[in-house]
Parts: structure tokens; C-alpha cells; sequence
């Protein structure tokens, strides 16, 4: 055994060290099959201390450590990279399973990082209270994933993403220094805020161990419509028509026929309306019984699906959260995560047509319309073939968007971080990203290419 070995067996026992390729395989492959690189060893530490000792002792060895939480990350940042990194430290956080009882005086909990949000939205929601964040991977996402990615998901439209539900963080730096901030005081104005510059750092600053987080006053959907449209911008209109009439809405999410098609193979669910349609909008509010009659006369003019108790309204979400899965068995997916001013989604989405038909591949698309996020899924190229990924993203940032809405960049785009930062903030980026992890051993090849 090497002596970093040795020293990680030490710390976290031997049984919470993997070494064995079978075993380290789960950890070392993404949720998408597009993304695998090889570890040195998988720990998996049970406490902050032990954070800290394995991130000291990596520093020592000079070994690469990439944070990981329930890996079902979409852009290759929780698992080592394919070239160099035969030396990298997997370090698995969801061993880290504090978790608070609810205060709710102030309505905020502290969680440990390998708490899943189907978990800590379970525990709120035990409480009278909801996690503003959700998002169909919520059985396996971890609190420390979410916020390393700053994810989104679909109920950002009514609560933000989770940068908005932080009010700080406890987080081991890469030289094993503690930074902590889980006292929960709202108004705090002492220099540099941390706990966001952790958010959204996909694991190249420091390893999150806990959260402080912000709690929301319960308010369970009541009300589900999947309506029929003729296309993107008439299911960006009438999720704005929606919006205006119910400030209660919860969720604006957007697929398309193809997309449609794809889950029903795989699922074998039935079609979800009389006739079919080039596109759909489903929406989620908590409606009054004065909104859900203004809803149902709306919904009735466009043809749409309403469902009002927890079954149906689940029925109708299916189609919409099963898209993930059911892209990825038709093979393996670019997934390509953008956002887009509302008034350009049209016109992304034509010329979108054009760049597939030359790079002979197809584009499954569906989102989260009411924040202009659109996942384009691209079926047709090799994994290792990049031009559709470039030239996707290019289309993004010339209709004046962002190349990440809320996956993140990670391994997958980082060499495209230049189509929406600037030089000067690259260069502060690294700057910040050099002051705080001079071996540059937490990530590498996460955010900033090599
Ligand atoms: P991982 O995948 O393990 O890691 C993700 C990144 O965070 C990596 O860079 C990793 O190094 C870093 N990291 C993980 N834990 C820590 C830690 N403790 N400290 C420091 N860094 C850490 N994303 C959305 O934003 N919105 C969605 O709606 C959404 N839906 C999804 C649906 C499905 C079916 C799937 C498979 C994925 C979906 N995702 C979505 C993507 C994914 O769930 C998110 O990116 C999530 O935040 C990842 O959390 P995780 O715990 O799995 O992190
Ligand atoms: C979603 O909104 O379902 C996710 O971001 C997952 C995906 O893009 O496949
Ligand atoms: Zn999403």
C-alpha cells in the first residue's frame, strides 16, 4: 500500500477506502456514460474532521481530490478525468448525513452535504416548511451537489436556484482549513461572502461539509396543466399569460413531440392528450379556487390537460421528468444546458434546426421555460466528438445567452467557459480559484481547461 493509502485508511478505516475496480467503478463513471476517468481510491469520510485530515494529507501527497456527491451531475465535474488522473482522490461526502431538526422560529435547518433533497425536503415538509429546490434527481442529489453546481430545477421560477436558499456553509479549504457559517444570520455584511463564492464552485475551491438553509412557508401545488402549443414562443407566451394570472405559480416547464415520443417508448406511458402537438407547456401553481377557475377557463381555451389531485397531477409530470432517462436510452446524450432572454428562445430554437441538420445528429429539447433554460440534448455524435457541443453553445451565446443555466461547466464545457465570461473575469476567476488551492489539486479540469 502507498503511504497516502496508508494515511486514508487511517482516517476513515479501511472499509470506507475502496480500491477494489468494482467497487470504485460507481464513482468513477457520470450519470450520463459520457464522462469516466480512473481513481487512485474512493474515500468516503464521515465527519468534517475527517474531511480535513484527507484533504491535508492529499495536499501533502500532492494528489488530486474530486469532491463527489450522489454523482448524478450532467457535465462530468464529480468523477476524475480521463487523461491524468490516475492519481486522483475520490472523495465521496455522502457519508456526511447531519441533519438539524427545523428550526423554525427562524425557519432555516442545517444540513450535512450527503443529505439527498428528497431527504431534506422530507424533513422540512415534516415541519410545515419546503426546500425551494427540486429536481428529478432528488433521491440521489446531494445538498453539497446542489450547491456546488448552484442547481436550479423546477421550482426556480417561484423560489430561485439554490444560491437563493443559502444563508451559509461550512466547508474544508484544500489545505484542510475549516471555514464555517451555519449561525444563520440573515443580515451579515462582513466582508467577502464565502458561502457564495462556494456556490457554483463544482468542487474547485473547497469541499462543502453542511449548509445552512432557508425554508419556505409549505404551499403544496394544487392544480397541474400540460397544454398543446404550436411551438416555443407559444409556450413561453402562455407561461407568461400564466404567470400574470397566478402569482402563485410553481413550475413552467417545456418538451416538444420528439421528446415526448422518446418517454413513451420507454416508459410505455399513454399519450397524455386527445391529439398530439408540436409542444407542450406543463405548469404547477398553488392556486386560490378563484385562480384555478381563471386557470381551467385559459387551459380549456388552448386544449389542455388539468389535474387536481396528487395522482394525476403526477401523471402529468411524468412525461416531463422521465425525458432524462429516456434520452439517455436512446444513447448517449450531449447535454448541453443553456438559457436565453425570453424574446430569442424563436429564434435559437430555428437556428438550433440548422446546426443539427449539417452535424447530421438531432436535438431533444425540453426545460425549464418560465427562466428561459432550455435543455438541448443532442442524440448522433460520439461522446469524445465535441463539434455539436461547440457549436450549440456558440448559437447560445450569439442569441444572448448563457452557456450553463444550471448544470454547471465542469469537465464537459470548460474549454467554451470564454463564450460567456469574459477575459478579465476568467482571469479573476483563476486568480480566486489560485489563492485558495495553490497545488491546484481540488478538480482539475473542472471549470477552467488545462
Ligand atoms: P455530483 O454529481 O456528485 O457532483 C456535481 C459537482 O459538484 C461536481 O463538480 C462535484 O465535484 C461537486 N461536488 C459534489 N459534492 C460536493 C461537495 N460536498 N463539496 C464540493 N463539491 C462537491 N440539475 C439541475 O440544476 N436542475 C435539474 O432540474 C436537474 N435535474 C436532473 C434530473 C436528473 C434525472 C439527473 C440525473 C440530473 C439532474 N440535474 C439537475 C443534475 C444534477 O442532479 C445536479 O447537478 C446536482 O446538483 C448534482 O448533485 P450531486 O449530489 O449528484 O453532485
Ligand atoms: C431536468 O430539468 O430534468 C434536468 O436538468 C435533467 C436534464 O437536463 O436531463
Ligand atoms: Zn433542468
Amino acid at each position: 500500500m502507498d503511504a497516502l493509502l496508508a494515511e486514508l485508511t487511517a482516517i476513515a478505516g479501511p472499509e470506507h477506502v475502496l480500491t477494489d475496480p468494482d467497487l470504485v467503478a460507481g464513482y468513477t463513471t457520470d450519470w450520463t456514460r459520457r464522462f469516466s476517468g480512473s481513481a487512485r481510491c474512493v474515500i468516503r469520510p464521515a465527519g468534517t474532521g475527517e474531511v480535513a485530515a484527507v484533504l491535508l494529507a492529499c495536499a501533502r501527497h500532492g494528489a488530486p481530490v474530486v469532491p463527489q456527491g450522489g454523482n448524478t451531475g450532467l457535465v462530468g465535474g464529480g468523477v476524475p478525468g480521463a487523461l491524468g488522473g490516475g492519481g486522483a482522490v475520490v472523495l465521496s461526502a455522502r457519508r456526511l448525513r447531519r441533519l438539524d431538526p427545523v428550526d423554525t422560529l427562524s425557519g432555516q435547518v442545517t444540513a450535512g452535504a450527503g443529505i439527498t433533497i428528497a431527504e431534506l425536503r422530507t424533513h422540512a415538509a415534516r415541519a410545515g416548511l419546503e426546500y425551494g429546490v427540486d429536481l428529478a434527481a432528488r433521491d440521489s442529489a446531494t445538498v453539497g451537489g446542489t450547491i456546488a453546481t448552484n442547481a436550479g430545477g423546477i421550482q426556480t421560477i417561484r423560489y430561485g436556484p439554490t444560491r437563493a436558499q443559502l444563508l451559509g456553509l461550512e466547508a474544508v479549504l484544500a489545505d484542510g482549513s475549516v471555514i464555517s457559517r451555519l449561525g444563520g444570520i440573515q443580515a451579515d455584511n462582513t466582508g467577502y461572502d464565502l458561502t457564495q463564492l462556494l456556490a457554483g464552485s463544482e468542487g474547485t475551491l473547497g469541499v462543502i461539509t453542511a449548509a445552512r438553509l432557508r425554508l419556505w412557508p409549505a404551499e403544496p401545488p394544487t392544480l397541474t396543466v400540460l397544454a398543446g402549443v404550436p411551438g416555443i414562443q407559444a409556450a413561453a407566451a402562455l407561461a407568461a399569460e400564466i404567470r400574470s394570472l397566478l402569482p402563485g405559480l410553481r413550475a413552467a416547464e417545456y418538451f416538444e413531440a420528439p421528446g415526448l415520443a422518446l418517454v413513451r417508448a420507454h416508459t410505455g406511458l399513454p399519450a397524455p392528450m386527445g391529439r398530439e402537438y408540436p409542444a407542450y407547456l406543463l405548469a404547477d401553481a398553488a392556486a386560490s379556487d378563484h385562480d384555478t377557475e381563471r386557470i381551467v377557463v385559459l387551459a380549456q381555451l388552448q386544449e389542455a390537460a388539468v389535474a387536481m389531485d396528487g395522482q394525476a397531477r403526477a401523471g402529468l409530470w411524468a412525461y416531463r421528468e422521465r425525458h432524462t432517462e429516456s434520452i439517455s436510452a436512446a444513447g448517449i446524450p450531449h447535454k448541453l444546458d443553456v438559457a436565453l432572454p425570453a424574446a430569442r428562445l424563436a429564434g435559437f430554437r430555428a437556428a438550433l434546426e440548422e446546426v443539427m441538420a449539417k452535424l447530421d445528429a438531432r436535438a431533444i429539447m425540453f426545460g425549464h421555460i418560465g427562466v428561459g433554460n432550455l435543455h438541448v440534448n443532442v442524440l448522433g455524435p460520439g461522446p469524445d466528438d465535441d463539434r455539436a457541443d461547440a457549436a450549440v453553445l456558440r448559437l447560445a451565446a450569439e442569441h444572448g445567452g448563457t452557456i450553463s443555466a444550471e448544470h454547471g461547466i465542469g469537465r464537459a464545457k470548460a474549454g467554451l467557459l470564454h463564450l460567456s465570461r469574459s477575459a478579465a473575469e476568467i482571469a479573476a476567476m483563476r486568480a480566486i480559484k489560485h489563492a485558495l488551492d495553490p497545488q491546484g489539486l481540488l478538480n482539475p479540469g473542472v471549470l477552467f481547461a488545462p
